[in-house]
């Protein structure tokens, strides 16, 4: 492996599955691979639970780990091509890439969608500037249009905890204060797609994915239909995808909310995510104490589907 950025990086669900239950049951097993190897880990953005378990991935794998928060205590960088350098900005991307690059042996990028440009976030611009310029493997720490570690983490814990072969998977659109990007439900889909799951995704008008992602999934509008024998609830914010309201919030229908946290409880159905969750926003009290939940176990498998990335990389180092 040389990249990993979304699915077509894995060789297949059942393979990738595989190497993390390995790795699960052998965290320490590996350390000659990463020994004198050094792991960049570049943020755009905040992060607790994949800067901690990546951080820990590469630790468990013997690696050396750098983590360089961009914007504090590093030069703020330009990212626009022809521009009059005489702002806040004092280096230029396409310069620090390179330098960054000579600095470690594997890159993890975390960069936002900036809800400036559509084409800009959907290009993956900055991503592939670092798989363009940098000359190491680069791997998505969340990218502006997905969050494979994060999804890769969420497949390991369904194949945990479910009680059928083919269980029903529903992502749920949930309301948030502030405009989120659509990375995490894009790549949920994207990968529960590749699954024989019964994936359903519901969400208010207006709310669509891109339609590249939406793919084979069944988009349910009506909430409690969708969770109708629902075997884990995937509760996760976006905002708009299609034109004009790219990047906007629409709405904050606390219905959505409520009806998601009763299915929870009521239907037995594992409720999943684990971004911080707003009180009285997102989920109640009751769901996060709740058995259903599996936020802190899907927390934890972060370290597996890391630790599983960074190894293929450095295998693929190696060859
Ligand atoms: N879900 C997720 O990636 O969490 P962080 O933003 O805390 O890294």
């Amino acid at each position: 492996m040389r990249y990993f950025t979304n699915i077509d990086d894995i060789l297949s669900i059942e393979d990738a599955i595989a190497k993390a239950r390995y790795v699960k049951q052998h965290p320490f097993a590996d350390q000659e691979l990463g020994k004198n190897k050094t792991l960049l880990m570049i943020f755009f953005n905040s992060s607790l639970r994949t800067r901690l378990s990546t951080q820990k991935a590469g630790l468990n794998l013997g690696m050396n780990v750098i983590v360089l928060d961009i914007n504090q205590g590093a030069w703020k960088l330009e990212t626009e091509r022809g521009v009059i350098m005489d702002g806040d900005k004092p280096e230029h991307i396409l310069e620090a890439i390179p330098v960054m690059g000579s600095y470690c042996d594997i890159i993890g990028v975390r960069s936002f969608a900036r809800f400036e440009s559509k084409s800009f976030d959907y290009e993956e611009t900055i991503l592939n500037q670092f798989i363009k310029y940098s000359g190491k493997p680069v791997f998505s720490m969340e990218a502006a249009t997905r969050h494979p570690l994060q999804t890769f983490a969420d497949l390991i814990t369904i194949e945990e905890y479910k009680r059928t072969e083919r269980p029903k998977v529903v992502l749920t659109w949930a309301p948030h204060p502030k405009a989120l990007p659509q990375a995490v439900a894009n790549s949920f889909s994207e990968w529960m797609n590749e699954t024989d799951y019964d994936f359903v995704i519901t969400h208010p008008k207006g709310y669509e994915l891109a339609p590249e992602f939406v793919g084979k999934a069944k988009v349910e509008y009506d909430q409690n239909k969708a969770f109708e024998g629902a075997d884990f609830i995937y509760a996760k914010n976006w905002s708009a995808y299609s034109e004009p309201n790219y990047g906007k919030v629409l709405s904050t229908d606390r219905s959505w909310t409520v009806d998601s946290a009763k299915m929870a409880l009521t239907d037995n159905a594992y409720f999943m995510h684990c971004l911080p969750v707003r009180r009285n926003m997102i989920v109640s009290d009751d769901v996060i104490e709740s058995p259903c939940s599996i936020v802190i176990p899907e927390a934890a498998n972060r370290v597996v589907s890391a630790q599983t990335v960074l190894k293929e990389l450095l295998i693929g180092l190696n060859k």
